[in-house]
């Protein structure tokens, strides 16, 4: 019998529309479309079920979750109920107004994701012009507002050499926590590995500068480290485990045990219409299908890192496997490791492909005045 823990977060999706075209995005290759997205009260409702199995933060994220109109009702509500309210947030629409009104309705912390230290680069990246400097204002908002900030630093081939700066940067805006998140390669993403992946060295090096940086920054910055671990010796312990300690809710009210699991194509996920988040939570049979460690092929079975890295990614294994069920294949026990290591060096040792930009519904690529500012 597994023991199925209460969740710790919730990630609401408000909407896929994102004014962004980042090659990396982490939403479905298929996105929800606005008239899809569920409403205030399905919403109001969801976060009521969220608290009630247990979870202690909900993480509004996208897409662009300030282009919901009604997110400073949604931020009221959570918080009313005891949900520590987070803002996942491209930023570039986030103005003083806006913000104090989400930190009255609740508001405990943001986080903004930056694509480069410098303007060309990031700007590049996220596919849209003035994208830097909008977020470095939007930044400084933050703290000037009295909120808790995380800079997320989306790390790929383009900006690897720019870690020192990002350290600097993050500092310098008083972050209280900085991402170093390499991009991870499924969905859109997988579309542009070739554009985006790192070498082995540069992953290397990333590493190091990272342990040197905790050293420097502790007690002011924390500083958190995902690592794309085509290289790695061992798995991440992706989402701390299949649906161990945190689900999504998509902007049509999907519920998946993580942002990506909709690439597994075999299994079926409930939506928030189908029946309560508490009966989704213990008994759905996609929650289910990779929980505890009974799933795992004998070597993981057998292996003393189960219960630590919970046999890595199941997206990542369908990705390069084709089978949710094998083993992470970046695994250095996979059968599959020295493909991967092939495939990875085939993409990061060539010239960087051009990117595949990810242009959602009602926005188009590097056009600023399509982005409204709220
Ligand atoms: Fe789905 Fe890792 S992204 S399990």
């Amino acid at each position: 019998m597994i023991k199925i823990d209460p969740p710790l977060a919730l990630l609401a999706e408000l909407t896929h529309r994102c004014p962004l075209s980042c090659p990396y995005c982490s939403n479905p290759l298929e996105m929800d479309a606005r008239a899809a997205e569920l409403d205030t009260e399905s919403w109001c409702r969801v976060l009521t079920e969220a608290k009630e199995i247990g979870a202690l933060q909900v993480h509004f994220s996208g897409g662009e979750p300030t282009l919901r109109p009604d997110l400073v009702d949604l931020i009221e509500h959570a918080d009313k109920i005891g949900l520590y309210c987070n803002l996942i947030t491209a930023a570039v629409s986030l103005t003083e107004k806006r913000l104090d009104s989400l930190k009255n309705a609740g508001l405990a912390h943001v986080q903004i994701s930056f694509q480069g230290t410098d303007t060309v680069i990031a700007d590049r990246i996220a596919g849209y012009e003035g994208a830097f400097e909008r977020k470095t204002k939007a930044a400084a908002r933050v703290i000037n507002a009295g909120l808790a900030l995380t800079l997320n630093a989306v790390i790929n081939r383009h900006n690897v050499e720019q870690l020192p700066n990002f350290f600097k940067m993050a500092a310098l805006m008083k972050a209280r926590r900085l991402e170093v998140a390499h991009v991870q390669y499924y969905g859109w993403a997988l579309k542009n590995r070739a554009a985006l992946l790192p070498s082995k060295t540069q992953v290397e090096r990333t590493t190091q500068l990272v342990e040197e940086a905790r050293r420097k920054y502790e007690g002011t910055m924390v500083i958190d480290y995902v690592v794309p671990d085509y290289y790695a010796r061992r798995p991440k312990s992706c989402m701390n485990g299949w649906a161990r300690r945190f689900f999504n809710i998509t902007p049509a009210g999907k519920v998946l045990p993580c942002h990506a699991a909709e690439t597994i194509p075999h299994l079926s996920f409930p939506t928030v219409h189908d029946g309560s988040l508490s009966d989704i939570w213990h008994n759905d049979p996609a929650f289910n299908a990779y929980r505890g460690t009974d799933w795992m092929p004998e070597t993981c079975q057998k292996c003393d890192n189960r219960e630590i890295d919970w046999g890595g990614c199941r997206c990542q294994a369908m990705a390069l496997t084709g089978d949710a069920a094998n083993m992470d294949p970046v695994c250095e026990l996979s059968p599959f490791k020295d493909k991967v290591l092939e495939v990875a060096r085939n993409d990061a040792d060539g010239q960087a492909a051009d990117f595949i930009y990810r242009v959602s519904p009602g926005f188009s690529e590097h056009n600023v005045s399509d982005s409204p500012d709220r």
